[in-house]
């Protein structure tokens, strides 16, 4: 029997809570500040996620037995270390092992230090530096902000000037040798020395259809991936995730939680694109969708280092997972629109909530992705049908979503390369 707090109020957070709902054994799920839809599963508090003494507070008061915190912004400022101070139990790495999402830098020089394969890369602070290193590389020109951005953080582009562009307006960057191959995510729980990994999924991450436009949070995902290999699973957990997790082990920051490994099939093997320190949004809508399992003891076992024998069990079949996004976005979003048809949407598909608010009991949007349309099903078509008939059922003025989440997959055109089953 366990009480549960979920720090965070995104789609991820709601997914969360909907996984959490479903283990029997999880007695009362709150929120902080969560949304209009974690609110379906239990009451939500008004508090800043980034404040690691009003978490704490909190979490004594409503007496939780667990902590889960979704966004990186938190763990960062180190409200995983405050509540682990408090004497809490807390799902999320300390400050000092989130550096592995939160500094770009920082995670390649993890990577040279375990040998893990990454794009070859240079750290820039100059403009002489970055063209020196544009041109090392050759095009397309891969540009990443070292600092978090929301996802938004990272152009590539043939444009050598917009390259130059966008690294003068970050403080530090990271150049990089641009990966070819279809990328996809494996999400790894973890107590710091023993692992589990989730199924894999892959995320959409450019606006439009095609892959055309800049890049977002996150506007779909579907798991699992049919083109991924349980050997190859493996092979990522061999070379990638137990080297990785060595080696911060190694340096006395062990990480704990949720390792989020962004991979690139490349002909030379999977390679890291990015770390990320908690839970991907939107692979986890998707993800969760299939999970068996009872999510609140995985997450109480990762928490307090018993993760030893823990073997996960998933549905058949697939979950596709849609977003729509605001008017605007991924630049500067229209809110206050009301939405409406949310509950018009039936099984297989459901509605995940991200960027909404209750306005006068109006649900209005509150975000740049503010919901998302998730569905699971025996097959990935079925799943993208179900997935697509949800979201055609809701209504936002100006609101955008992609039709090809899934898409290719579905047709069987995505390949690992060299892998000729
Ligand atoms: P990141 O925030 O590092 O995940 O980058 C966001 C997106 O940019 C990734 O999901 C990729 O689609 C793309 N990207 C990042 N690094 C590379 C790279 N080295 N080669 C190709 N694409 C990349
Ligand atoms: N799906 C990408 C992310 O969560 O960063």
């Amino acid at each position: 029997m366990s009480k549960v707090l979920v720090v965070g109020g995104g789609g991820r957070e709601d997914a969360l809570c909907r996984a959490l709902a479903a283990d029997p054994s999880v007695t009362a799920i709150f929120s902080a500040p969560g949304n209009p839809g974690t609110a379906r599963v239990g009451e939500r508090l008004p508090v800043d996620p980034t404040d690691g003494l009003a978490v704490v507070e909190l979490s004594r008061r409503l007496g939780v037995d667990l902590v889960v915190i979704g966004p990186e912004a938190p763990l960062v400022a180190g409200v995983a270390d405050a509540l682990r101070d408090a004497g809490l139990v807390c799902f999320g790495p300390s400050a000092a092992a989130a550096r592995l999402e939160g500094s770009k830098a920082f995670a390649k020089e993890v990577m040279a230090a375990a040998g893990v394969p990454t794009a070859r890369s240079r750290v820039c602070r100059t403009a002489s530096e970055v063209a020196a290193a544009l041109d090392e590389f050759g095009p397309p020109y891969v540009v990443k902000n070292d600092g978090l951005a929301a996802g938004k953080g990272v152009v590539v582009t043939r444009d050598r000037a917009a390259a130059l562009d966008h690294a003068e307006k970050c403080e530090r960057v990271v150049v990089e040798e641009f990966l070819d191959g279809p990328e996809a995510s494996l999400f790894v729980v973890t107590d710091g020395t023993n692992l589990v990994p989730l199924l894999p999924a892959q995320d959409f991450k450019r606006v439009a259809d095609g892959d055309q436009g800049p890049n977002t949070g996150g506007m779909g995902a579907y798991a699992p991936l049919d083109w991924v290999s349980k050997d190859l699973v493996c092979e990522i957990l061999e070379r990638i995730a137990i080297p990785t997790l060595a080696e911060m082990r190694g340096r006395g920051i062990p990480f704990t939680g949720l390792l989020y490994l962004g991979l690139a099939f490349t002909s030379a093997g999977p390679k890291v694109v990015e770390f990320n320190a908690r839970f991907g949004d939107p692979e986890t809508q998707a993800i969760l969708g299939l999970l068996e399992s009872p999510f609140g003891e995985v997450l109480t076992a990762a928490a307090r280092g018993e993760l030893a024998g823990t073997t996960l069990r998933w549905r058949a079949g697939a979950a596709v997972t849609v977003v729509l996004a605001a008017a605007g976005y991924p630049g500067t979003p229209r809110l206050g629109d009301p939405i409406e048809g949310v509950d018009a949407v039936s099984p297989p598909a459901y509605v995940l909530h991200a960027g909404t608010e209750l306005r006068d009991g109006v649900l209005v949007s509150a975000g740049g992705r503010v919901l998302a349309v998730n569905a699971v099903a025996d097959t990935l078509e079925a799943a993208r049908a179900a997935a697509y008939a949800g979201i055609e059922k809701i209504s936002l003025d100006g609101g955008h979503f992609r039709r090809d989440i899934a898409l290719r997959a579905a047709r069987g055109e995505i390949r690992v390369p060299g892998d000729t089953r």
